[in-house]
């Protein structure tokens, strides 16, 4: 545990906590849930852990609404049962970073609620960001931005009198107000928060929205209503056209004030969430005084298309090249659909999903693997009356949402709960998810969960996972093969419909059966 830089090359697991583990029994997964299922992490091969917000919160976007950034939500357990957590995942070889949410807070914290009881123009509004309201009246939203779950990002309140009053901005669920980033006590309290988790040892944080925070003061139009196709695309930009809600440039000195912090306790990563399009704006955020590293969604929103992905990684690769940092690879993440599902679903999108897994693994750079991924789980189809993602209300039920992504890990046994809890889920466990618990998978060794152990495995023990160039080989359409500059590890890729001859070489793992030796569609091998 001693290299500073130890991130560079980490494999980083996400626990989205509610649905990792129940250890209470109340149907919500918890910190000593996630305490207790540390031998499994250890199992895997995972260097580090990245937990979601488990924060004081009512919970209108399961934590990402926090009422306190430094306490514990009891659903989630106490201080002291997080303090049990981290020592203990220290025992076990495993490092802690959380997630904070700096873009906003929870209406029910205490600086909100102030807002709400003091007049326009006070100190207390002056943490977010009120405006009147456009027309005569008052009565319109001060600008026409769109909140990112539907509807417009703008609710109005009632001034301390009871009269039809100011309105406030909010990117996200109405629940969850912005704070404004010109305002230096906003500054002063992020500070106070991240020492406070850095003094309780955590291993680093996961920033949300790292994007956003920062507005043109003059909080500007965007130029049309911007309706994204689907749930995904909301969350993956496609091109860099400018979008005056995020990426605005101030946001670097929040970045760079961030960086300083944590450059006081030697080892400690920040890593950030960024949904830039754009390749040069996106390696703006990992310069030598920002975050360490940041997400790169490109390939998330790459078809299973062998030259898309091929362009993924390179942009991606492109994108750090220049600041000197290093890529961090997401196939999966609690917002978007779960790769088995995306590629397809049934057994041609498990296949595809773990055809790319193993492409993810032999890359230079960290990876993200979001919990039950490793299993192969698919979305859940899940019915109306469950949904609980903000997104399914505030979208007039357009849109359903991210639970499908979200439901709970099902750990052994045969009826729902299926291990994760004593009691009745928070959400329904479809059947199919019985037959992919994680101590059946543990037994088979041509389990997706024993392809992942394995893929880590060779990850962090063989020679040919060295180095941070890529060399890229010629291969047949619809394919791709590459290796480590300098090395003799090739990962090939076959995405197209027909069977190929493999590069040479001796096959050490492959995503799924081999042909007669050769490489079938949807399917990926690693040769030494
Ligand atoms: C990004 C998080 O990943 C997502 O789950 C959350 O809803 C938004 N930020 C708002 O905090």
């Amino acid at each position: 545990m001693a290299d500073p830089q130890w991130w560079r090359d980490a494999v980083v697991y996400q626990i989205y906590v509610r649905s990792f583990a129940d250890a209470d029994g109340d149907g919500v997964g918890d910190l000593e849930g996630i305490r207790a299922r540390l031998g499994y992490l250890e199992l895997l091969g995972v260097d580090t852990l990245w937990l979601t917000p488990f924060y004081t919160s009512p919970m209108a976007d399961h934590g990402y609404d926090v009422a306190d950034p430094r306490d514990v939500d009891p659903v989630f357990g106490d201080l002291a049962a997080f303090d049990r957590l981290v020592a203990d995942a220290h025992e076990h070889g495993l490092r802690v970073t959380i997630d904070l949410v700096p873009n906003h807070t929870s209406r029910e914290h205490e600086w909100f609620r102030a807002a709400l009881d003091a007049a326009p123009g006070s100190p207390e509004r002056a943490r977010y960001h009120f405006r009147r309201g456009r027309g005569p009246d008052g009565d319109e939203p001060p600008n026409n931005w769109q909140s990112v779950f539907g509807g417009p990002a703008w609710t109005r309140v009632q001034d301390p009198d009871g009269s039809p009053g100011e309105w406030y901005l909010h990117l996200f669920a109405p629940e969850q107000p912005d704070l404004n980033w010109t305002n230096a006590e906003v500054w002063a309290d992020l500070e106070k928060t991240l020492r406070f988790w850095l003094d309780r040892d955590v291993d680093g944080f996961r920033i949300d929205v790292a994007h956003g925070m920062s507005k043109p003061p003059d909080l500007p139009d965007t130029r049309e209503e911007r309706e994204p196709a689907g749930d995904d695309e909301r969350w993956a930009p496609a091109s860099g056209e400018p979008d005056p809600r995020f990426d605005h440039d101030d946001v670097h000195g929040v970045h760079r004030m961030i960086r300083a912090v944590l450059d006081h306790y030697p080892g400690r990563l920040v890593m950030g969430e960024v949904w830039v399009g754009d390749s040069s704006r996106f390696s703006r955020y990992v310069r030598a005084d920002e975050l360490h590293l940041g997400f790169n969604f490109r390939l998330v929103r790459a078809p299973f298309d062998a030259a898309a992905v091929r362009s993924a990684i390179e942009q991606s690769l492109g994108a750090v090249a220049d600041a000197g940092s290093s890529p961090g690879w997401t196939l999966s993440n609690h917002d978007i659909s779960r790769p088995v599902t995306r590629y397809g679903g049934g057994e041609a999108g498990l296949a595809r999903a773990r055809a790319m897994t193993l492409v993810e693994l032999a890359l230079p750079g960290m990876v993200f693997l979001y919990n039950g991924e490793e299993l192969g789980l698919p979305d859940a189809d899940l019915p109306d009356d469950v949904l609980q993602d903000p997104i399914w209300e505030l979208s007039g039920h357009t849109r359903r949402g991210r639970d499908r992504s979200r439901v709970p890990i099902p750990w052994e046994g045969s009826a729902p709960g299926y291990g994760f809890t004593a009691s009745d889920p928070w959400l329904p466990m479809p059947p199919e998810y019985g037959k992919l618990v994680a101590a059946e998978q543990l037994e088979d060794t041509g389990s997706t969960l024993s392809l992942v152990r394995r893929a880590i495995e060779l990850r962090k023990t063989h020679p040919g996972f060295q180095g941070q160039e890529l060399e890229w080989f010629g291969a047949p359409t619809g394919c791709l093969a590459f290796r480590r500059a300098g090395t003799t590890l090739v990962c090939a890729l076959n995405t197209s419909a027909e069977i190929v001859p493999l590069p040479p070489g001796e096959v050490i793992l492959a995503s799924g059966p081999l042909t007669d030796g050769m490489l079938p569609p949807d399917t990926a091998a690693w040769l030494a």
